[in-house]
């Protein structure tokens, strides 16, 4: 009898370990994040985020075509406008950034799926993700301009809508704005449980949306709790989200794990900036392989249950999977 049990069996070469291989990486599950500005030719690097831009809509345009052909079909875009107010109004503009950068995406790469992050805190000048009152961020209010803004993504082309901004009952407001206004065949992605992170901060720099004063717990989660992550998920769902979406990624595993056990809809999860910043840095000072740390990120994220990954490296990375 043959007492040692030998797994190391099927890890001899790299033939067997492709064979029982239980989580694969595609290009397909990735979505590309992109911020695109005002301007022409502009191709800004953000300084906390190395090999991601501000990109005027031209440049943009060739991103996702270069993205494209190495395999990645789709991408989130965050406008950056010039020009930002209290209520955000350039969010719901006909011809603001957002909607004139989907526009030019469609006319241009037809097959590339076009999804609109659906917020404020990048177009208003105190940087809060809602209509301000008495220092308080009001929750029915905002859920309006969200809806509208929803409806201009639509008009533009956008072929999601994923409403980032965690007020109360926003995926009902914009599910029934988008169905008055005829786009009832436009899916919703919500950033359904959403923590109050700190690893938002390079992207803040990326959209100048910092918040220009206090912080944005009163609406985003408390990293220390998940049955209000099982909670958040279930109003979405009633609400009539087509998908749910985790963020940040890896410090948050387990809860990508809760929601993909407890529903039935695909599960994204967003490696947000920070968890970018640390690989690049780390890598950037030969401490860590770039390419081998953000591959077992990306993987870990999968095994944990999400079927959609929102991730920076996505161009990068894609042509090493085709
Ligand atoms: C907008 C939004 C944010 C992110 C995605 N959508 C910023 C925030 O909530 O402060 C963060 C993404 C990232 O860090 O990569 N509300």
């Amino acid at each position: 009898m043959n007492l040692i049990e030998r797994p190391r069996r099927l890890r001899r070469t790299e033939s067997i370990r492709a064979l029982v291989r239980e989580t694969k990486l595609s290009p397909d599950d990735f979505v590309y994040p992109l911020f695109v500005c005002e301007g022409e030719g502009l191709r800004r690097e953000i300084a906390s985020m190395p090999g991601a831009f501000n990109l005027s809509i031209d440049e943009l345009v060739k991103e996702v075509e270069s993205a494209r052909s190495a395999g990645v079909r789709s991408v989130i875009l965050f406008g950056v406008p010039d020009e930002k107010n209290a209520v955000g109004n350039q969010a719901y503009a006909e011809d603001g950034i957002t909607q004139r950068a989907i526009r030019a995406l469609k006319r241009e790469l037809k097959d590339v799926l076009v999804i609109a992050d659906n917020c404020l805190c990048e177009y208003t000048d105190h940087g809060h993700c809602g209509v301000i009152e008495g220092g308080e961020v009001l929750n029915d209010p905002t859920l309006e301009l969200l809806a509208r803004t929803a409806v201009s993504q639509a008009e533009a082309g956008a072929d999601i809508i994923a409403p980032s901004n965690m007020m109360d009952g926003f995926v009902a407001a914009i599910r029934e704005a988008l169905d008055e206004a005829g786009f009832e065949q436009i899916p919703i992605m919500s950033y359904a449980v959403k923590y109050a992170s700190g690893f938002y901060g390079p992207f803040r720099e990326a959209a100048q949306s910092a918040p220009q004063f206090g912080d944005r717990r009163g609406y985003q989660m408390d990293p220390a709790n998940s049955r209000e992550a099982m909670r958040e998920a279930e109003l979405d769902y009633q609400q009539g989200a087509d998908i749910l979406m985790v963020k940040p990624a890896l410090p948050y595993l387990d809860i990508i794990r809760a929601v993909r056990e407890r529903f039935d809809l695909p599960v994204a999860a967003y490696q947000v900036s920070g968890e970018y910043a640390m690989i690049k840095a780390a890598a950037r000072l030969g401490w860590i392989d770039e390419e081998r740390v953000a591959l077992e990120s990306l993987v870990s994220i999968k095994r944990a249950g999400a079927d959609i990954i929102l991730t920076y490296f996505a161009r990068e990375l894609a042509a090493r999977l085709a």
